[in-house]
């Protein structure tokens, strides 16, 4: 009898719009993201959660009061490639002299992971994972992708697999050196003899759809072959330019368009109508020094947008959801509320788990507790470490 209160037992704060969220059942972006519940409780049996509520709590076994602090689902952190080894801060370094962001480092991490022995890639990882529990992340998604081989690919799907069930094989990331006179050959492997040591580790395949990575029929013929074997797909789409990425994504019923920072309005068209989740990476834009993504254009016209952080050692190093909350409420121009939603309910959506996200009954009980009287402190207050505790399952992780 794991059962345990989660208190605010504060009314003249209204907050916590993640477990108003999860307790209204919100589908897409929409008014009911707004509401917070004030003077909240929650009960957890059995790592889920058994009931939502306010005013007078009933009884139970354990109790934890929060003291007016606020409670969000936990973060679904959909986009990430978190196992490498290297680091690449020079690169940033010039970025920030006027250099532009070029897609040609990931090279220089499939370098530097294929030389690395396993425990020194785990123990790295290990590191990553332990800063996104702090941060909040409850629920990770986590891509191979710097090491082009279909020996070096499993082993980072493997790894990769120790710590999350959410697993992306990501072959199709750059055309690696020693194939660079040979991309169809290299497209043959990725879709071949890579994909079958791959794609029992993984649940999706991606491809890094991008002038200077692979071209609309290069990626979609990865993304068949992958989708062919069950995998969910997901597309690097739209980040340095706009191009065929995200129609991509769309015309074959990708889970997810990812970056979607160069968008022409038949591209918003297409995601408007579709299931594939928009996924914003505004860490990118900030580290990359380019424009933001237009969340407010996505959400009016209907799209389904999630928030993740794509942590790389190249383009975005940040576990932070919090930070990329901010940015999406000051530079993509959501409403707190709806960042909240992108940041947990739609990376779950993103990942096809329904059962994170939200804290509506039934769901895991997976939280963030926030040392703010409300949410909108995410935004308000940048920079500044708020996470008061990550809870998965019941079992407080981090905090
Ligand atoms: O999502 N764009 C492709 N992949 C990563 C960057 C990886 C890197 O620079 O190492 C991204 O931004």
């Amino acid at each position: 009898t794991d059962i345990a209160w989660l208190t605010t037992h504060d009314p003249a704060h209204a907050l916590p719009a993640g477990v108003d969220a999860a307790a209204s059942g919100v589908g897409r972006h929409g008014a009911e993201v707004s509401r917070g519940l004030a003077d909240a409780w929650l009960v957890v049996d059995s790592g889920r959660v058994a009931a939502v509520g306010t005013g007078s709590t009933p009884p139970t076994d354990q109790r934890v009061s929060l003291g007016g602090r606020s409670v969000l689902p936990g973060f679904v952190d959909s986009h990430t490639h978190m196992v490498f080894a290297g680091d690449r801060s020079a690169e940033f370094t010039a970025r920030m002299a006027g250099q532009p962001y070029a897609a040609g480092g990931i090279a220089t991490t499939i370098g530097a992971t294929r030389s690395a022995m396993d425990e020194d890639l785990r123990a790295a990882l290990a590191g990553r994972v332990a800063e996104a529990r702090a941060a909040g992340i409850t629920t990770l998604e986590i891509k191979s992708g710097y090491a082009a081989t279909p020996e070096g690919e499993s082993r980072l799907l493997r790894l990769a697999r120790e710590v999350t069930p959410h697993t992306t094989y990501l072959g199709a990331h750059v055309v690696p050196p020693e194939h660079a006179a040979d991309p169809a050959g290299y497209v043959s492997l990725v879709t071949g003899e890579m994909l079958d040591a791959c794609a029992p580790l993984s649940g999706s395949v991606d491809v890094f759809c991008e002038e200077g990575a692979f071209d609309a029929d290069q990626s979609r013929e990865v993304l068949r072959a992958g989708m062919a074997k069950g995998l969910a797909g997901r597309v690097h789409a739209n980040q340095l330019g706009e191009g065929p990425g995200v129609r991509l994504a769309v015309e074959l019923g990708c889970a997810s368009a990812d970056h979607c920072t160069y968008l022409a309005g038949e591209d918003v068209e297409a995601l408007a109508g579709a299931s594939t989740v928009a996924t914003l990476l505004p860490a990118t834009d900030f580290s990359t020094r380019q424009a933001y993504p237009d969340g407010r254009r996505l959400v009016d016209a209907g799209a389904t947008v999630a928030l993740a952080t794509n942590c790389n050692p190249g383009s975005s190093y940040t576990t932070s959801m919090s930070f990329v909350i901010a940015l999406a409420v000051r530079d993509c121009h959501l409403t707190l509320p709806e960042a909240v939603w992108s940041a947990t309910a739609g990376g779950a959506r993103s990942l096809g788990v329904d059962d994170v996200g939200h804290l509506r009954v039934g769901a895991r009980a997976d939280m963030v507790v926030l040392d703010a009287p409300s949410p909108d402190h995410l935004a308000y207050r940048p920079g500044v470490p708020l996470i008061a505790a990550t809870v998965v399952g019941g079992d407080v992780v981090a905090g």
